[in-house]
């Protein structure tokens, strides 16, 4: 009975998984890997101490475009607080860049891909991150992205006066084969049918 079951929450689960685009559709695999990974590395322009001040540094977010499912909006929505140290940057100059890698899920490591092999696909965006006002229709589903993907957000404290914000794309790069890096506009990446 219970083999029946653990066999049947495994297809349901497997509904859930869609291969990664061909690499010639690089607009595809760019949303294939922005909906795939639950996190990124987001990169900003330190406005800390010297040293450190003007210098990339790079912090790990947890991202959303969207609830699991075969699809996202391509969007990336974090949940952020003024108290970070990043968001400190972000005040300051909102340019950023946000990393993510099918290393990020099981993909690498099932097809025995190193995460700097290009195979082991990968996106760099680069864009602006801007706030969204509580309670919009956009912000509700920037919520809805995250919280159903990073159920713990839900717990984190109250006071830390968490806010809904989106990464506002402008630029793309796709690795995901060799012969280099490939860019692709915003318009092919939010036009192109995941
Ligand atoms: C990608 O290649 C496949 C065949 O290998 C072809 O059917 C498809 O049209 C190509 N897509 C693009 C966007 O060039
Ligand atoms: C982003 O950077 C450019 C210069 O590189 C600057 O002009 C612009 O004000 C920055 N945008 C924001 C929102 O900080
Ligand atoms: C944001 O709006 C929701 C209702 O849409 C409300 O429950 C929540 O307290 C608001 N949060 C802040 C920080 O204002």
């Amino acid at each position: 009975m219970w083999l029946w079951v653990a066999l049947l929450l495994a297809a349901l689960a497997r509904a859930d998984i869609v291969d990664i685009p061909p690499h010639n559709e690089t607009a595809r695999v760019a949303r294939y890997v922005a909906h795939a990974c639950d996190w990124g590395a987001l990169a900003t322009l330190s406005t800390q101490e010297s040293p450190m001040r003007g210098q990339p540094f790079a912090n790990v977010f947890s991202v959303s475009d969207g609830p699991n499912g075969p699809h996202g909006s391509g969007v990336p929505y974090m949940y952020l607080t003024d108290l970070e140290i990043s968001v400190h940057d972000l005040k300051v100059n909102a340019n950023a860049s946000l990393t993510m890698s099918l290393a990020q899920t099981p993909y690498c490591k099932e097809k025995g891909y190193d995460p700097q092999n290009p195979l082991c696909a990968h996106v760099i965006f680069s864009g602006i991150v801007e706030k969204l006002e509580n309670g919009t229709a956009e912000a509700e589903k920037g919520k809805k992205a995250l919280f159903s993907r990073h159920p713990e957000m839900k717990t984190w404290p109250r006071d830390h006066g968490w806010y809904i914000a989106r990464f506002n794309i402008a630029s793309i790069w796709v690795l995901d084969y060799f012969g280099g890096i490939k860019t692709v506009t915003p318009e092919e990446y939010f036009k192109v049918i995941p």
